[in-house]
């Protein structure tokens, strides 16, 4: 059966790539894209958004949602992302729309409007936008089906401070809400993003493709791999939020544990980190599904049979 989901962005060379896949895949109905400030601020982050769906020949709304953190400054990281937070390649200006309607509305509209059960929030961004919509909104909690959100690191400790993943850290209290809502959820922690490492092998295969598409991915993967290669030495650059969009494709290709995850938002040197409790010693009662592995192999497979799927 075909799964409903909206996706809350913050793109994002790996939010593109994300919604690519997504828009490529037909288990899932995308019903809308709401982006939110992060990498980049919100107009910067909505018009990535519009070219990324201009890119994929698709139709699907796009609503820009909030443009700031619950109760804290932005922070951004073009330090990763590049000033426009889509660096690598020219994409020229928005061939298609934002939709008119506030993105938080939109949730909450939509999660009113389908029937109980049957839509899932992947958000892969911070988590402003859905802890609004669950404050506003407190009836739409139950309805939601799960959400399957990029965020967190535990093994792997954090990437913006020695403690905190970015989309946690930019919005902890939003995190706070989320986890503590009752809500379903699924996290990709940078303990298994830090495992999705694209490869030179993988590049060349999607220029061969000789699409737009294949071409942009690559471009996007060459500009965002520089910072993963200059800090952690690594070989190719973490694909952090594809995993969502993938394990909802194919849950096989990745493994966790339900556990207790509690979020930071007083610490001193750790605001923002991810306490997951792996080993089970709280007490406290499971809220996540934390994933830790992937299938890489199966993972870049997947990426590169969907994005083959563009002209
Ligand atoms: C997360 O932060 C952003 O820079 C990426 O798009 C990803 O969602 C990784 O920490
Ligand atoms: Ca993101």
């Amino acid at each position: 059966m075909t799964r409903k989901i909206i996706i809350d962005t913050d793109p994002g060379q790996d939010d593109a790539v994300a919604i690519l896949l997504a828009l490529a895949s037909p288990e899932l109905e995308v019903l809308g894209i709401t982006t939110v400030a992060g990498n980049v601020p919100l107009t910067l982050t909505t018009r990535n958004a519009q070219l990324i769906v201009g890119l994929s020949g698709r139709t699907v709304p796009i609503h820009a949602g909030c443009d700031r953190p619950l109760n804290r400054k932005l922070v951004t990281a073009e330090y990763v992302h590049g000033q426009t937070g889509l660096d690598g390649i020219d994409l020229g200006d928005p061939t298609v729309p934002v939709t008119p309607g506030n993105g938080v509305d939109f949730i909450i509209d939509t999660l009113r409007r389908e029937p109980a059960g049957t839509v899932t929030l992947v958000p892969i961004g911070p988590l402003t936008n859905i802890a609004a919509a669950f404050a506003r909104a407190p009836d739409i909690i139950p309805r939601v089906q799960q959400v399957v959100l990029m965020g967190g690191a535990y093994f792997e400790v954090g990437n913006v401070t020695p403690a905190a993943e970015f989309n946690i850290y930019v919005d902890p209290e939003a995190a706070a809400q989320v986890l503590g809502s009752g809500v379903d959820v699924v996290m990709m922690p940078l303990d298994v993003t830090h495992k999705a490492l694209t490869s030179a092998g993988w590049l060349a295969g999607l220029r061969a493709l000789g699409t737009r598409a294949g071409e942009a991915v690559a471009s996007w993967t060459d500009f965002f791999e520089r910072y993963d290669r200059e800090k952690y030495g690594s070989e190719g650059a973490p694909l952090h939020d594809p995993c969502t969009i993938a394990w909802l494709i194919r849950p096989e290709l990745f493994s966790g544990r339900r556990i207790n995850v509690e979020i930071e938002t007083e610490g001193r040197y750790t605001t923002g980190m991810t306490v997951a409790d792996w080993w089970g010693v709280t007490g406290r009662e499971p809220n996540a599904l934390f994933i830790r592995d992937i299938d890489r192999e199966g993972f870049f497979d997947l990426l590169t049979e969907r994005i083959a799927r563009f002209s």
